[in-house]
């Protein structure tokens, strides 16, 4: 295991490039299972959860070969069975049941088990599959999915309690687009990601309308042939560099974005009072005239403020003067940087879903305990303006979602030391 030593205190200056997304990758690298063909995906990040994605398709049979950003897979011949030990490792691995299944008619997956950001059910992906016609059952911890007709289209909502699902709506999505007729998914999420997805999709041969809004029509092909794609930029990554921008720097640039994806991150900036300018693929945070203010956000589904920059703006606040507050209503317990934070001298207030941060002059490097990823990010912003040393243990969960993290921020000027526990 490593930790991230942080010394702070070394303003920030100079661009960044951004990598491709980690949440768009692992569902278009699902998404290969689909034809026999060779595919090649571009700007795939070097990650933990990409490779784990990677082992997980060799494991069901298919030729993987990495070169850099450039991924090449040829899947063949595969099997139905999802090997426990690479699953249980990451969360997302269950978006190969979606390709598993139109693909094969079957599918074996293991049930995800609890996620520190809470629970984390997957009703609503196994609804849509039912609605398709496959059966679901557990057994021994795993999910079996097996439908003994060709799958049907047909109309469903995917809507849960916590509004729309990305890894659902992606699974659905690629059930479908081997499915005969048409289906509409109503309450689809509508995120970059699964539009991302979608897109690939559509260089494969599918046939699909509306991604990247509610309500997405899939007409139903025989099969789907080999395709290219380079995946979009990391939209959680540029906001991740944004925040460090203006909780400490001098003026930073995200280069290789989609300024249009980072619209409620840079709302949220600006009405804080930082500066913030795009050009068509950057964009750039100084500090703004006076003195940043306090602000108030709830976490939403796209286009709202995501949850997975809920953390590091509550760095953030921590160290703008008066009250901020944070709503979570996504995932309303993913809290688990607060008490870290605090432990480096911030003023939060938790209730329920709704953190309240009062701003202190300073933070005091500590060390603290990485919990995931998000929040592991939210403690390296922090050490980045704390007074002191800040030591992140735990390292490897920022190693699962953000590429070269420490090196990107060296090059920004901030000085980090990665060292074996
Ligand atoms: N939900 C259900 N039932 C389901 C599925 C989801 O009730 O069957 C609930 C969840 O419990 C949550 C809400 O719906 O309250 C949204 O969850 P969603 O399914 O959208 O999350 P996900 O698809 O599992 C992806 C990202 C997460 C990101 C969320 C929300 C990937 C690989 N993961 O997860 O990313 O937080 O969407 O935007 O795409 C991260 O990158 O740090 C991360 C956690």
């Amino acid at each position: 295991m490593e930790k991230l030593i942080v010394h702070g205190g070394n303003r920030l200056r100079g661009k960044v490039l951004i990598s491709g997304s980690k949440n768009s990758s692992l569902p278009i690298l699902a998404a290969t299972l689909l034809t026999k063909d060779d595919c090649v995906i571009r700007q795939v990040p070097d990650l933990s959860d990409t490779n784990y994605m990677l082992q997980i398709l060799r494991a069901l049979g298919a030729e993987v070969e990495r070169a850099s950003g450039t991924v090449n897979v040829k899947a063949e011949k595969i099997i139905p069975d999802t090997p426990y030990d690479l699953v249980r490792k990451m969360r997302a691995s269950i978006c190969v049941m979606g390709p598993l299944t139109g693909r094969l008619r079957k599918a074996v997956v293991s049930m995800p088990g609890g996620c520190v950001i809470g629970d984390r059910p997957v009703d609503l992906h196994l609804k849509g599959l039912e609605y398709l016609g496959a059966k679901v059952q557990m057994d021994g911890g795993n999910i079996h999915i097996e439908a003994k007709k060709p799958l049907k289209g047909c109309t469903m909502n995917l809507l849960g309690k916590f509004g729309s699902t990305v890894l659902g709506t992606d699974n659905v999505l690629m059930a479908a687009v081997l499915t005969k007729g048409t289906t509409i998914i109503e309450g689809a999420a509508a995120e970059p990601e699964v539009e991302d997805l979608a897109n690939f999709l559509i260089k494969m041969g599918a046939k699909i309308e509306g991604a990247g809004t509610t309500r997405i029509v899939v007409e139903g092909v025989k099969e789907l042939h080999g395709a290219e794609h380079t995946v979009i930029p990391d939209r959680i990554e540029a906001g991740t560099f944004l925040v460090a921008g203006a909780i400490f720097g001098d003026g930073v640039m995200v280069k290789r974005v989609v300024p249009a994806h980072l619209k409620n991150v840079t709302d949220t900036l600006l009405a804080s009072g930082y500066e913030v300018t795009s050009t068509k693929d950057s964009v750039t945070i100084m500090p703004g005239s006076g003195s940043p203010k306090g602000f108030h956000l709830t976490t939403r589904v796209y286009p709202g403020f995501p949850t997975d920059m809920q953390a590091q703006f509550c760095a953030l606040a921590c160290l703008i003067p008066g009250l901020s507050s944070i709503k979570e209503t996504i995932f309303p317990q993913r809290f688990m940087h607060v008490s870290e934070l605090k432990r480096m001298g911030a003023n939060i207030e938790l209730d329920g879903d709704t953190a309240r941060i009062t701003g202190v002059e300073t933070l005091s490097g500590a060390p603290v305990m990485a919990s995931d990823l998000r929040a592991s990010a939210a403690l390296v912003l922090a050490g980045l303006a704390a007074k002191g040393t800040t030591e992140i243990h735990r390292l490897y969960h920022i190693d699962r979602g953000y590429e070269h993290l420490d090196e990107k921020l060296s090059m920004l000027g901030a000085v980090t030391e990665r060292v074996k526990e």
